[in-house]
């Protein structure tokens, strides 16, 4: 028979195994947020809107404290760490609602990228709100694991340095670092290397109905122009800086059918991509997979007016 002392001691272990755990949980996921989201921006030139930064400036510090929390062995870490991974729990189910469903007719967003656009659609439901959503839920889900194990007396648990952590913790940063050099040593040898952002600027553009045109299709093709593509490619169609170029006067639309320009409109262009000039991606259909073919069409025949 064990002792009540031995006992004692036992669930301790357990706890403290548990516990431990899965902090450095939490510790993954916070880097893996952090690094995949910087992957994203920085190697993929997805650019972030305004809901993107909200999560990241919820999520990065969240690699350094939980960091801390697990070398120190604070059991007071999920205090720090709920309010954070709460919030940006409701933030990016938030997001991910808006890119999904018809929930919040109102844009959130209305300068640069659109809070709406998708740029990734994995399996037709994994965005990157998605992915942020998962990130923010296992980081909750390990600290209240973690203060389920219960707060130990603070008096003789006071936190301190623990070496023995420091292995672990560096190998979960050295890792995402690792990573994410791969990622983009593997981007800098194999793409063209992306000159800076520099889209030409274009003269007005002139009347939009040009002879031919049904002009209530032209209709219906600039109002959807306006509200999935304006964003980054201007109202005038001029072009924004850093966001997307001019299709005013572009070779490139004067040289192409309308159905190889839904087809490019439909694909997006990887900042990868040969023909990418600026390094700045564009998402697949603007950012908005649900536009079917006749949409898309009646969008190109508008651009298509512009380059008579
Ligand atoms: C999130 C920003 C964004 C949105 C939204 C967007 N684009 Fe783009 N678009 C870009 C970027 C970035 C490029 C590529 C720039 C480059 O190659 O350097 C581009 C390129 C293009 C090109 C090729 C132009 C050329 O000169 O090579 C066309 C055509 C185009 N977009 C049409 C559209 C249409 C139509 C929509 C709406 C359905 C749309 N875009 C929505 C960012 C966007």
């Amino acid at each position: 028979m064990f002792s009540d002392a031995a006992d004692e001691a036992i669930s301790d272990e357990v706890v403290d195994r548990v516990g431990r755990g899965s902090l450095y949980v939490a510790l993954l996921a916070a880097w893996t947020a952090m690094m995949g989201s910087l992957y994203f921006s920085e190697i993929r030139g997805f650019v972030p809107c305004e809901l993107c930064w909200v999560q990241r400036i919820l999520m990065y510090p969240l690699a350094g404290i939980i960091a801390l929390g697990v070398l120190r062995q604070d059991v007071h870490l999920p205090y720090l760490v709920l309010p954070f991974s709460l919030i940006g729990q409701g933030v990016s189910t938030y997001h991910y609602l808006l890119q999904k469903t018809d929930l919040f007719a109102a844009r959130a967003c209305t300068v640069g990228v659109p809070c709406s656009a998708t740029w990734i659609n994995w399996f037709g439901f994994v965005t990157i709100p998605f992915l942020a959503m998962v990130a923010f839920l296992v980081i909750t889900l390990a600290m209240l694991v973690a203060l389920s194990q219960g707060v130990p007396d603070p008096e003789d648990h006071r936190p301190q340095w623990h070496r023995r952590e420091l292995v672990p913790v560096a190998g979960v940063a050295i890792f995402s670092l690792a990573w994410y050099s791969a990622l983009a040593l593997n981007q800098a040898t194999a793409g063209p290397t992306a000159e800076p952002s520099t889209f030409e600027p274009a003269p007005l553009r002139g009347p939009l109905t040009p002879a031919g045109e049904d002009p209530m299709a032209l209709l219906e093709g600039e109002r959807l122009y306006q509200e999935v593509c304006a964003s980054c490619h201007g109202m005038d169609g001029r072009g924004l800086p850093g966001l997307g170029n001019s299709l005013v006067d572009s070779p490139f639309v004067r040289e192409r059918s309308e159905e190889e320009l839904v087809a490019m409109v439909r694909a997006g262009r990887p900042a990868d991509a040969p023909d990418n000039r600026s390094g700045v991606a564009m998402p697949p259909s603007g950012g908005r997979p649900d536009l079917t073919d006749e949409q898309l069409g009646a969008i190109v025949r508008v651009i298509r007016a512009w380059n008579p």
